[in-house]
């Protein structure tokens, strides 16, 4: 009798996580955030103790070309994809276009989606069509000339489809013709893929995470991002040298001050930009607000970065009292419910 009642007592294998990821490696390429969207094992590791305090297994798995092989070999009841993916415009499609075929259920949005995110131009030209506002904007590249008519300086320049704020410096933001043609150049020279021109926002700069889907997405306060001092011009933006030495160069609030009104058209809007998109389980979105109180939109990152203690996402939760531990596996929990995986 005693020997049945503990074996009714043995709990269920505990589910498997697969944590996808590209990581950081010894720098390689022409400027120092050539690796920038990219991982470190830091990240990784704080992502996979999350999983591990609440009893869950985990296996790692860097990209590589022997991923669809590792997956093959290696059970996961599901994947935490991190994973920027290797090159194109496409990158960030490519795991979760690989996990789809594989059959595999993996937390984060799908592959149409993050195809779509990781082009700003893509997105704000899709986003106009809901009414979202964004800066004016051209897209040129090596073999599209821009075309700025109809557009006003200062005109800020930065790749079309990076993030980490990979491009963006003190000298993006170009006040004339010779200026643009200067720094056009140097983009071109430096950096892959096609170039985005917009309409400098003078204003305040803020950032919205949202976490879960339908019923219970929860939308979390704007974030405040404030900076200390202006760069070259007078301008403030949350470049990749001022997002490395953040500590030093901004602070952070949440909620701000922003009146109860805007605060509410922000969060309103980042849930119908969410929505729009088909985003899954987590994003971030930046936003810059006008001296006349105009919302634009920037950009919307459906994979943000987890990096504990530098990342905004983990930083925005935590103003509104939600754990690091507690925001890994509520994305998990969120993809879980999704494919009906209980966890
Ligand atoms: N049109 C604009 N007007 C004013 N500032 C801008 C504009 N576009 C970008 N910036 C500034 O540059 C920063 C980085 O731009 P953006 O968010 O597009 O880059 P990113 O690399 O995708 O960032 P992330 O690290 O969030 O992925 C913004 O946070 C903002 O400070
Ligand atoms: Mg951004």
């Amino acid at each position: 009798m005693e020997e049945r009642a503990e074996e009714s007592h043995i709990p269920p294998p505990a589910l498997v996580i697969g944590i996808i990821y590209n990581l950081k490696h010894d720098s390689s390429g022409d400027t120092p955030d050539a690796q920038a969207e990219y991982d470190s094992i830091d990240t990784v590791y704080a992502i996979r103790d999350a999983l591990a305090c609440a009893g869950l297994g985990v296996l790692l798995f860097e990209v590589d070309s022997t991923l669809p092989e590792r997956l093959a070999h290696n059970h996961i009841d599901m994947a935490f994809n991190i994973a920027e993916g290797t090159s194109g415009r496409g990158r960030e499609a490519q795991i979760p276009a690989l996990l789809n075929m594989l059959g595999i259920p993996f937390t984060g949005s799908d592959e149409t989606t993050l195809c779509i995110a990781l082009d700003k131009a893509l997105t704000k030209r899709l986003l106009s069509t809901y009414d979202v506002r964004s800066p004016k904007y051209t897209v040129f590249g090596l073999h599209i000339k821009p075309d700025l008519s109809g557009m006003k300086y200062p005109i800020i320049i930065k790749p079309n489809a990076e993030g980490s704020s990979k491009g963006i410096s003190d000298i993006s933001i170009v006040n004339s013709d010779e200026e643009f043609d200067q720094q056009l150049k140097y983009m071109l020279g430096h950096y892959k893929g096609d170039m985005l021109a917009e309409e400098y926002i003078e204003g305040r700069e803020f950032t919205v995470g949202i976490l879960g889907n339908g019923q219970d997405m929860r939308v979390f306060p704007p974030m405040e991002i404030s900076f200390h001092k202006s760069t070259r011009g007078n301008y403030r933006i949350y470049s990749y040298n001022v997002k490395q030495d953040y500590k030093n160069h901004v602070s952070y609030s949440c909620p701000s001050d922003i009146d109860k009104n805007t605060e509410n058209e922000m969060m309103e809007l980042s849930r119908r930009i969410y929505k729009a998109l088909g985003c899954r389980d987590f994003s971030r979105i930046d936003f810059r607000l006008s001296a006349d109180g105009k919302i634009y939109f920037i950009e919307i990152n459906p994979l943000p970065g987890l990096a504990p203690g530098y990342s905004d996402y983990p930083m925005l939760a935590e103003f509104s009292g939600v754990s690091y531990n507690d925001l890994v596996l509520s994305v998990l929990r969120a993809g879980a419910s999704r494919c009906g995986i209980t966890l």
